[in-house]
């Protein structure tokens, strides 16, 4: 596949700014008109691209982190860009037992799965839980040096035991608040769809997730921005 447009979804301006820098993106206010997502364009060498962000909270003035706000902004990207390929880009949990570390960068692996919607009728049990396709990502993975991994969502920071649970019961390595959701909406326009992820926090270790996460998200933020800019690069000169 050529991608000739591409679209990163990223949940938050702290994730994205390095890069949007690094690409010299050009924000675009008011294209989603009152809606909370913001865009950003440019170009990359022989590729359009689109940064989305799901915008602020119009009560409290924070970031909108979480499923809902990442399927409106998955939404409003894909009708407004119409993308030839989307990623998600942005900076996840991970297990220490799995042998990540602060820092490594993953792209997401066989489907991207909830971790928190539970509903014990059957039908609803496997909806529940989603599944939703990525695009396999193991020839880019193995060519740009990535791990891999089975992305899970939740609107959660923290990992209460019935989560811990179903992540283990359906091999979630990688926890996020946004790419089942997003997942899910890319798969509706049926566009290859996929996770770069870089860690923060690992879930398993003795500190808070919220403590480990603003420790490193500035730094794993500069790794996503890396990782990135290395899939535009491959992206730029081949198929994939
Ligand atoms: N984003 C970064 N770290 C996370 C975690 N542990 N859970 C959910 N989202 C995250």
């Amino acid at each position: 596949m050529k991608v000739s447009k591409l679209c990163f979804l990223i949940a938050i301006p702290a994730e994205a700014k390095p890069l949007i820098e690094h690409f010299g993106l050009i924000h675009h206010p008011n294209l989603f008109g009152a809606l909370p997502p913001i865009a950003y364009k440019g170009v990359y060498k022989n590729i359009e691209l689109m940064v989305v962000v799901n915008g602020k909270d119009q009560q409290l003035g924070v970031d909108l982190v979480g499923t809902q706000p990442a399927t409106l902004a998955a939404h409003l990207a894909i009708e407004h860009f119409n993308p030839d390929l989307i990623i998600n880009a942005g900076t996840a949990g991970a297990f220490a037992r799995n042998g990540s570390q602060i820092g490594n960068v993953y792209l997401s692996h066989k489907y991207i799965v909830f971790h928190d919607r539970r509903i014990p009728i059957p039908g609803w049990d496997a909806y529940g839980v989603g599944r939703y396709p990525t695009f396999n990502t193991s020839v880019l993975a193995a060519r740009l040096g990535f791990k891999q991994g089975v992305v899970t969502s939740g609107n959660s920071l923290d990992m209460p035991e019935v989560d811990e649970r179903t992540i283990n019961e359906i091999g979630g390595e990688i926890k996020d608040m946004e790419a089942a959701a997003m997942a899910w909406v890319a798969s509706l326009y049926e566009k290859p769809f996929f996770c770069i992820k870089s860690i923060t926090d690992l879930m398993d270790s003795e500190k808070t997730t919220q403590e480990e996460f603003l420790e490193n998200l500035h730094m794993a933020s500069i790794s996503l921005k890396d990782a990135c800019f290395k899939v535009v690069e491959h992206l730029s000169n081949s198929d994939i």
